[in-house]
């Protein structure tokens, strides 16, 4: 994609949030991080980096989906640290939730499973969590459904959450001295067939999509709705894209993401060329060719576009000057 001579500075970008009216804004773990919450790649302080003494061949391990069929504790050993915790929000998110208030945004896809966007007042119908969230949990075997928080307590405590329904058919099913292997090959050649399970669906009994449970992990294991590498995105990712956002956007801003995983990455080049695209974070990228690139801490560069722009960024951490 040619880069757009039209627009290359800050006012320019001023100018361009004054006058769109669809905007879809990006956004990753770098717009959590001054709220003491890491991302992932940033060298020394990302997750990534702290993961060292797990001795995996690839950090990325941790979000696995083979991985955590094999042995979730790995992602458990993890997962209290990131567990979200906080009740504030960044300025960042808050300019999220200002233009909304304007009318100005039309979708904000999220790769963050802080759930922060929610506690700014961004509202579900402009929100798409595009690696899902911990606000819902499922069983790896049966897909029940819970919510989230109520497997908090034992992943505080180091646990691994198993799935009650799972524990209750164990207990009370005639044949459940069958190993779990048996039971579910009769599910599987037809005679109890339900559903598969889809995002979206509460509480399905659908039939497992994970046949690679190993007998010691099988009985139910319950992993937060975020999504792993290995797993699809939520349906809401690709349909919002294609059947709402590609003919109405009129501004894309990328803000505090490598965009190093697909296919959020493929986003920005999938929507229209001659639609400007801003990029605020403080790597620069060179595999994306943005039309303005806004380099440096993103709560400052939001607050100094408002401030341009004559916007009340009404926020208590809207750094001075
Ligand atoms: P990354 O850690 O890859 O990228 C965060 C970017 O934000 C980096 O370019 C940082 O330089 C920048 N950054 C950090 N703090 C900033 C700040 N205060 N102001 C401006 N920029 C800042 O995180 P993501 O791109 O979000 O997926 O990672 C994408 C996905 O990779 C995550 O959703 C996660 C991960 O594996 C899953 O877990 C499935």
């Amino acid at each position: 994609r040619a880069k757009l001579p039209k627009y290359n500075s800050v006012d320019d970008a001023v100018d361009l949030l004054k006058k769109s009216k669809n905007i879809v804004v990006l956004t990753g773990a770098g717009i959590s991080t001054s709220l003491g919450i890491p991302d992932f790649r940033s060298k020394g302080t990302g997750l990534y980096s702290k993961l060292e003494h797990l001795g995996l061949s690839d950090p990325q391990e941790v979000f696995d989906i083979t991985v955590f069929r094999q042995d979730p504790t790995i992602f458990y050993s993890v997962a209290r640290d990131i567990l979200p915790s906080h009740n504030r929000f960044s300025p960042t998110h808050a300019f999220i939730a200002l233009l909304q208030n304007k009318g100005k945004l039309l979708t904000n896809y999220s790769q963050n499973i802080d759930n922060l966007e929610a506690k700014a007042g961004i509202l579900p119908d402009k929100l798409v969590q595009c690696h899902g969230s911990f606000a819902t949990a499922s069983c790896v075997k049966c897909g029940h459904r819970v919510p989230g928080e109520s497997l908090f307590p034992e992943i505080k405590a180091g646990d691994i959450p198993r799935c009650r329904k799972c524990a209750q058919g164990t207990r009370t099913t005639s044949n459940s001295s069958n190993t779990n292997g048996r039971k579910r090959k009769v599910q599987r050649d037809g005679t109890d067939k339900k559903p598969r399970r889809r995002p979206g669906d509460y509480d399905s009994n659908s039939d497992s999509e994970f046949d690679a449970v190993p007998t010691n992990w099988s009985c139910g294991v319950m992993k937060p709705d975020i999504t792993f590498f290995g797993e699809p995105l939520p349906d809401e990712f690709s349909r919002r894209l294609t059947e709402h956002d590609r003919d109405r956007v009129d501004l894309v801003i990328v803000i505090g993401t490598s965009l190093k995983v697909a296919p959020v990455s493929e986003v920005v080049p999938f929507l229209p060329a001659h639609v400007p695209q801003i990029y605020i974070s403080r790597t620069p990228v060179s595999h994306v060719n943005f039309d303005i690139d806004l380099l440096g801490d993103c709560d400052v560069v939001v607050a100094e576009l408002c401030r341009r722009a004559g916007w009340d960024l009404d926020h208590e951490m809207v750094p001075e000057g």
